[in-house]
């Protein structure tokens, strides 16, 4: 199945915080995006004459909201979070990919359960898309949401928070955590740690630890000490459910590869579309970037091993990757590869994409 593309008008721009904004968009005509809550989009802008691509995930609900949205917050000196909240407007149009990811949760009005949900900063956007989604429907399951944020100034959908907690009173609790508050803040004054959240979850959960569904999307660190937190208090793995929005090697968009002299120009096949496509992958070029200087269009978004929108499988020879934390264990066993950090390891590499 093809890639689709569309292009998007912008409906409203939302300032959010001093440095955050929200940007709605209007479906394309006849044509409504279907997406889950959680997931990601692709934006394209040209930037400099060059098109390049970042993902954002949607903070809008798709069963609750008329509008498709992401929340951009600026990354100092970063080229697109920048250029979009400096020059993207009210009426432009902007290319984007489809919805993709597997950070997601399907509401489900049968179901009566307890799902946590840990941000930081910018990491805030998928999970208020999966608060808003989960608490109309699900009417009998709780929602927690642990925040951090640097100070009361940078927090996120504030009011729209306290607005759900209020009409979803009993149900949804958020717990704020500020790493530098002002001297009048009473609430927790720290950075998301594991001691934290071990607190946090005897408190709130007690014996429910093991039962609850946890989504966590934040700064590395972050996500480290609160999965070393439900690892201790053996919640299974199979209910914890993370979003990297940067590589955990540093930067987003590009990943450090660590230099393997082993590696030699291999001729690669690409099986995308129906068509067969050969190409030729230098020492230390991925594949994603072999098959793009070639102009075969394949799908990819952060170019970092993080969003899995790259994703193929390996069906002949053996492949080696600069960064394994987008797949499973499983996958990675499936033969499940990431194209953008994957290099030929032997001759006679096949590669299939759906
Ligand atoms: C699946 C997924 C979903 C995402 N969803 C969102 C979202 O909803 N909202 C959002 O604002 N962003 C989101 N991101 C991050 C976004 O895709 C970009 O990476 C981010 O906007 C930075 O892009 P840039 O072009 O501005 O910075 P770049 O030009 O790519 O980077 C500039 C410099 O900043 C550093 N850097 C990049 N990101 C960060 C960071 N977060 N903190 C500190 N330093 C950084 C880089 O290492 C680089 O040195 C998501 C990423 C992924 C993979
Ligand atoms: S493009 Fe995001 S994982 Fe490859």
């Amino acid at each position: 199945m093809s890639t689709k593309y569309f292009h998007l008008t912008v409906k409203e721009v939302i300032e959010e915080t001093a440095d955050t904004k929200t940007f709605t968009f209007w479906h394309p005509i006849h044509q409504a995006i279907s997406y889950k809550a959680g997931q990601f989009l692709t934006l394209i802008p040209v930037i400099d004459g060059q098109k390049v691509r970042r993902s954002y995930s949607m903070s809008s609900s798709p069963n609750k909201d008329a509008s498709i949205a992401v929340t951009v917050k600026r990354v100092p000196n970063g080229l697109v979070s920048n250029y979009l909240c400096d020059t993207l407007k009210v009426g432009d149009a902007i290319e984007v990919m489809e919805p993709m990811g597997h950070f997601v949760i399907e509401p489900n009005p049968t179901k009566s359960r307890t799902v946590v949900l840990f941000g930081g900063g910018s990491g805030v956007t998928p999970l208020m898309s999966i608060a808003k989604s989960v608490l109309p429907v699900e009417t009998a399951t709780k929602v927690y949401l642990v925040y951090g944020s640097r100070n009361e100034e940078s927090i996120i959908f504030k009011q729209q928070l306290a607005a759900l907690e209020a009409q979803y009173s009993g149900r949804f609790k958020v717990v704020h955590v500020l790493s530098q508050p002002s001297a009048a803040w009473t609430g927790d004054k720290t950075r998301i740690n594991q001691a934290l959240a071990e607190r946090f979850l005897t408190q709130e959960l007690g014996n429910d630890i093991t039962k609850a569904e946890y989504y966590l999307c934040g700064p590395a660190g972050m996500m480290e000490q609160v999965t070393t937190s439900l690892t201790l208090a053996k919640v299974p793995t199979t209910q914890i459910h993370q979003e990297h929005f940067t590589s955990t090697h540093g930067g987003t968009a590009i990943v450090e590869e660590e230099e393997d002299d082993s590696l030699k120009e291999q001729t690669v096949t690409i099986q995308y579309e129906g068509n067969d496509y050969t190409v030729v992958v230098k020492p230390h070029e991925t594949i994603l970037d072999a098959a793009l200087r070639d102009d075969i269009d394949l799908p990819y978004s952060c170019q970092a091993g993080m969003c899995t929108a790259c994703l193929g499988k390996c069906t002949s020879g053996k492949v080696v990757m600069d960064e394994e934390d987008g797949l499973t264990d499983n996958e990675i066993k499936q033969g499940y590869i990431l194209t953008c950090v994957a290099h030929p390891k032997t001759a006679g590499v096949v590669i299939e994409i759906d």
